[in-house]
This record gives C-alpha cells, sequence and structure tokens, in this order.
C-alpha cells in the first residue's frame, strides 16, 4: 500500500491529460519547470551546463524520454543525443559534461540489439566529442538487460559508466562485481516502485543497503559516483571515504539539477568533484511530477506558484 497519499495523489495527476495541459501552459509553471529541468532544446541544456561548470561543477545531461514503443521516437532520442555530444564538444564544455540515457528511450522494449545499436552510436559520438556516457538504471525487470548491454559496450568503451539501485537485494553482489579498474560505477537508492520479492520495502534498509554497496565501491578499484541527496549518506560516504583512503577526485558526488544547490557548491568548494544531473527535452512533464511525489514540500512550492499566477 502506498503511504503517502500526497505521493498517489501528485503520481495521479502526473496521468490526468487536463492536468497536464494546464501545468504546461501556465506561464508561471515555466519558472517552476526551469528549476528542475533545463529547458526543452538543445541550446538551454548546454546554457544550464555553461552555467554549471563556471559555479566549479561537472554534469552529465539526459534527454527526457523512456519506455519507447516506437523505434521512429527511439530514433529521435538518439539524434538528439548526437547533436548534443557535437555542441559539448563545439563549445568546449565535453571534458566537464557527460550524458546519461536510458535504454528504454533507445530501444530496449522493442528489442534489445536495436538498444544495444542505438547506444553504440551514442558512446562513438561521446568519443569523437572527448566525453563519457552513463547508463540509467531503470525498474528491475529491465536490470540484467541493462548489465548485459553494459558489459558490451564496454569492450570497446570502459568507460561506460553503471548504475546500480540499493533497494534491491541483488545490489551489494552487483556493486561487488562492478567495483573493478577502470570501472564507473553510480549508487543511488532507486527511483522506480519496486515489489518487496525484489527491493527493501522499508527506507531504512535502503539505507543501510547504500551503506554497505558504498563501502564495497570504495574498496574498490573502480570509481565510484554516489548520487544522493541525503545529508546523512553524504557525510557517511565522507568517513568511508576517509576510511578507504580515498582522495577528492577518486570518486565524485552526483546530485540532480535544481535539488540541494547550495550542498552541491559547497561540496565542490571543499574540493570534491560534483556532477548535477540536468534533464532537458520536450518530455518534461513525468520526470518533473516523479521528483514532485518524492517531495512534498517542492510540491506545495510548484501548487502556490500555479494558483497565484
Ligand atoms: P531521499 O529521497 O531519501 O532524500 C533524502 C533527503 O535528501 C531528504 O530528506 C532531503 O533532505 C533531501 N532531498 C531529497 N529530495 C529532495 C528534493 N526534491 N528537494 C530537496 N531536498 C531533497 N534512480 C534510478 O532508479 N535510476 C537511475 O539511473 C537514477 N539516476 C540518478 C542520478 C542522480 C545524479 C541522482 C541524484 C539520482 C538518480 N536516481 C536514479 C534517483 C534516486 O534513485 C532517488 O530516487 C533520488 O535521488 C532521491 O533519493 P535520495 O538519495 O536523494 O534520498
Amino acid at each position: 500500500p502506498d503511504v503517502n497519499p500526497l505521493r498517489s495523489l501528485i503520481l495521479a495527476a502526473a496521468r490526468n491529460g487536463s492536468i497536464r495541459r494546464v501545468v504546461a501552459t501556465a506561464p508561471v509553471s515555466r519558472d517552476v519547470v526551469r528549476r528542475f529541468v533545463a529547458g526543452e532544446t538543445t541550446s538551454d541544456a548546454v546554457a544550464v551546463t555553461r552555467r554549471l561548470v563556471e559555479d566549479g561543477l561537472t554534469v552529465t545531461l539526459d534527454y527526457l524520454g523512456e519506455d519507447t514503443t516506437d523505434s521512429a521516437q527511439a530514433e529521435h532520442t538518439v539524434q538528439s543525443y548526437l547533436e548534443l555530444l557535437d555542441r559539448l564538444h563545439a563549445e568546449g564544455l565535453a571534458d566537464r559534461a557527460e550524458v546519461s540515457v536510458k535504454l528504454s528511450a533507445v530501444g530496449q522494449m522493442l528489442d534489445e540489439d536495436l538498444a544495444l545499436e542505438n547506444a553504440r552510436r551514442i558512446c562513438r559520438a561521446a568519443e569523437a566529442a572527448g566525453t563519457t556516457v552513463t547508463l540509467d538504471m531503470e525498474d528491475h525487470t529491465t536490470t540484467d538487460s541493462t548489465l548485459r548491454i553494459l558489459g558490451e559496450l564496454r569492450k570497446t568503451w570502459p568507460w561506460v559508466g553503471a548504475v546500480i539501485q540499493s533497494y534491491l537485494h541483488r545490489t551489494l553482489d552487483d556493486a561487488e562485481r562492478l567495483a573493478a579498474e577502470g570501472s564507473r560505477v553510480r549508487l543511488c537508492k532507486g527511483a522506480y516502485k519496486e515489489p518487496e520479492s525484489v527491493a527493501y520495502p522499508e527506507m531504512t534498509e535502503v539505507d543501510k543497503s547504500y551503506v554497505r554497496c558504498a563501502n564495497a565501491l570504495l574498496a574498490g578499484d573502480g570509481y565510484p559516483m554516489f548520487a544522493t541527496h541525503d545529508p546523512r549518506l553524504v557525510r557517511i560516504i565522507a568517513e568511508r571515504a576517509e576510511a578507504h583512503g580515498r582522495k577528492p577526485g577518486s570518486f565524485e558526488h552526483q546530485m540532480l539539477y535544481g535539488i540541494r544547490p547550495e550542498e552541491q557548491l559547497r561540496l565542490a568548494q571543499q574540493g570534491h568533484t560534483v556532477r548535477v544531473y540536468v534533464p532537458y527535452g520536450e518530455e518534461w512533464y513525468g520526470y518533473l511530477m516523479r521528483r514532485m511525489a518524492e517531495r512534498p514540500a517542492n510540491t506545495t512550492f510548484f501548487l502556490r506558484a500555479l494558483l497565484t499566477r
């Protein structure tokens, strides 16, 4: 059962067509959207990247869209990444900004080979631009397929990053297996609604699992990327990194665009690598609603902005 009624309400609103039209067209909601999403175009994404880089941060860009069952849509997503990578290179940002890709947006639901081929095209463009790619992780039914595609890509491009989710029971094993030299691994809690057969239902268990997986990554020879806004986990990561003799630069912190921006700057000013996950594109609505559902305070802010326009 969903114990958070506001969360259920927001997720229901996210599926409601008329609410979507109001949110998408209200002039003031554009400002609120802009707090979490860079904008709809490549130029918007590049402009936000430049601003963050000038503030001493690094970036990973996500062209929004997922769960495509249409190969033309998958092709559109690939083309958007190719255009973005070209622009990052041309504007001298490719050493500070990489891309994050959801395989379901490039055809994973249609055919694993199509997703692999599309991901290869994005990796080739990233290599030409002088940057890297991380494969986002989606719901648990896709984990094995995503790790298979990762394995294939890493034969050519060992720098392709993986994502693991501490809410899954399997993840400590994955962390130990992936913590090898040259590997880039993002650890997050996990954002999908998962059954108890595969995931910890309690947040305290998810947090404990996060710490176990963080230890495994820090003990290994790879490059861990700690994606969390959780102040307690950020503190624990600092302690554990020190205990493992990890210097700043041998791991990084990652946070979402618009969430705890002061903390992002504080960590960067301490000498840490901080990477901001920046989503952009026309398909911002579902992403925004998931961020609202995670945090009632954001929703209040959002609804107030809508009502007082
Ligand atoms: P949690 O949600 O438990 O929040 C802990 C604390 O952080 C809060 O109490 C508050 O202090 C602060 N906080 C959190 N959200 C906030 C907000 N919106 N505004 C203000 N403060 C807030 N998931 C996935 O399944 N696959 C993936 O590939 C990725 N990729 C990814 C990349 C990056 C860079 C990040 C940061 C996150 C992801 N995620 C993800 C999402 C992740 O799994 C998770 O859903 C969110 O990061 C929220 O979890 P937290 O660890 O931040 O903690």
